[in-house]
């Protein structure tokens, strides 16, 4: 696979995302042995840049992904993340003081079984906690050789310019896909102007940009999109159009409407590398097979402006 530079970091174009291993997507669909092939064959085409999080699980999905990388260090970048927590309601939010940062990195450094972690994402701001005062933490975790680079996530560029004040700013991630296009306007260029990379999540938008989503019925009943605004029938049934105008791209390209959807993203920054979740061996194959699609400039707009037509809000 080609590879892109986010920040200074050598990674495969395009990343694989452990969440939905864990986390998230209906538990009947996990396979923990199959998800460990999945990485390892990640790791075997140079999809190097591996992200996890502590609160997927919570915890478990660090666990895997550490059982999985043992003995492949070398083979790729571990970016991981701190800073959501599932209260005692088993609501996930945000924790952003020092002192449980600092707990919570220990943790994934244990789990994951490695001595240094080589991104470690903040991942929310904490309203409660100044951006600087948890930035800060993670900044003495670089000092102390623990963590190699620090990023945010979901972060407004206000915040990440402050942060960046404090220690330089390796990364941000945040959604961006055909149909979540607003980190383009500002943050996508923040990073590119100041030597950060950008980190791409859910760009198959969780699956529908790919065609896979006939209907609210697809969901299981502990799917967390059962709760998000695109999964709801009505917004389905408007977004079909959405899905038939990427699988009609595709088909001029003799391309599937998922390397249409991440080529989309790759052609939107050279800083950009977005990370598709998946559970299974075929789809990693197929997603990172994208990295050879061009699309056209004409192809692109048309992409960008269907994707402005999604109904519903990402969260
Ligand atoms: N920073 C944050 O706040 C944040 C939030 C959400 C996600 N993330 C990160 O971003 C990663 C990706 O996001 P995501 O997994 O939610 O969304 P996604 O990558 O847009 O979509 C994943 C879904 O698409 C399916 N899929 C994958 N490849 C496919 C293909 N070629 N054809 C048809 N279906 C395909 C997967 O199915 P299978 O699983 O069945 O293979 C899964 O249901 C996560 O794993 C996580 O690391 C970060």
């Amino acid at each position: 696979m080609r590879t892109r530079n986010v920040n200074t970091l050598e990674v495969g174009a395009i990343g694989l995302g452990c969440m939905g291993m864990s986390f998230a997507y209906s538990r009947s669909r996990r396979n923990e042995e199959e998800s460990v092939r999945v990485i390892h064959r990640a790791m075997d085409v140079g999809a190097t840049l591996i992200d996890t999080a502590d609160v997927y699980g919570p915890h478990t999905n660090e666990e895997l992904v550490g059982r999985a990388i043992r003995g492949r260090r070398d083979d790729l970048v571990l970016a991981s993340k701190c800073g959501l927590i599932v209260d005692g309601n088993g609501n996930i939010v945000p924790n952003g003081r020092p002192e449980y940062l600092r707990t919570a990195a220990e943790g994934s450094l244990r789990r994951l079984g490695v001595e240094r972690i080589d991104l470690y994402q903040l991942h929310r701001v904490d309203p409660k906690v100044p951006v600087a005062e948890s930035w800060g933490v993670l900044s003495d975790l670089v000092a102390e050789g623990k963590v190699d680079r620090i990023g945010l996530s979901e972060a407004t560029v206000e915040q990440i310019a402050e942060a960046h004040r404090v220690h330089p700013v390796a990364t941000v991630q945040s959604e961006l896909s055909l149909w979540s296009q607003d980190q383009l306007d500002e943050v996508v260029p923040w990073c590119r102007e100041n030597g950060a990379g950008f980190i791409a999540y859910a760009p198959l938008g969780r699956a529908f940009l790919t065609g896979a989503i006939g209907s609210a019925q697809d969901l299981e009943a502990d799917d967390w999109r059962q709760d998000n605004p695109r999964f709801q029938a009505a917004a389905i049934e408007a977004n079909h159009k959405l899905a038939d105008g990427v699988a009609d791209v595709a088909a001029r390209y003799d391309a599937t409407p998922a390397q249409v959807a991440l080529a989309w993203v790759l052609a939107q920054g050279e800083h950009i590398v977005p990370i598709p979740g998946t559970k299974r061996i075929a789809y990693l194959e197929e997603n990172t097979r994208a990295d050879t699609l061009r699309l056209s400039d004409v192809d692109l707009i048309l992409l960008s402006d269907l994707g402005r037509s999604a109904v519903g809000s990402r969260y």
